[in-house]
């Protein structure tokens, strides 16, 4: 009897001591595993469907889009904003800095600053749009 409850019951406080840190262990796992699985992957890139394209129908797209676009500069869709066309290209895939696209949301080299009058873009929204074009201008 006297064996029993002095094993018994430091037994119990040492089970409880244990499976505490334990289960901190298993979220603390869980967590990282989660986190490993948003990261995005090393060589991450810009996507044009999740980061560009979004951005563009926002700012542009109510001057530049269809048969009646601005300046000939359709930004509707992928293949509208890479169309060949005379002069500066739009897009200049790895180059951002020939590329009327970004250009005009800097207002650089001459090229008229957009969107027109107020409300032009941030720095932030820009170096996206410079990031998804020096990484190739990808459909992606
Ligand atoms: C309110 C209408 C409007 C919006 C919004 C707008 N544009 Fe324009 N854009 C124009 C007009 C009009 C022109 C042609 C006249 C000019 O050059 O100012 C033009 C011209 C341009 C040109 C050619 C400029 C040059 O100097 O060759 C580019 C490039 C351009 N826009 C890109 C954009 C981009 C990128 C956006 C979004 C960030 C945008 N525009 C938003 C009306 C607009």
């Amino acid at each position: 009897m006297k064996v029993m409850l002095s094993c018994g019951i430091p037994g119990v406080l040492h089970m409880q001591k244990l499976v505490l840190p334990l289960l901190g262990l298993a979220v603390l796992a869980s967590g990282i595993g989660s986190m490993a699985q948003a990261a995005p992957p090393a060589e991450s890139k810009k996507s044009f469907k999740k980061d560009v394209a979004p951005v563009l129908q926002r700012a542009c797209a109510s001057c530049h889009a269809g048969k009646s676009a601005s300046a000939g500069i359709d930004v509707s869709s992928y293949k509208a904003l890479m169309a060949k066309r005379t002069g500066e290209p739009v897009v200049a895939p790895g180059k951002s800095k020939q590329s009327l696209l970004t250009l005009s949301m800097r207002g650089e080299d001459g090229v008229a600053k957009m969107p027109p009058g107020r409300g032009h873009m941030r720095e932030g929204t820009i170096k996206v749009v410079e990031a998804w074009i020096n990484e190739g201008a990808k459909n992606n």
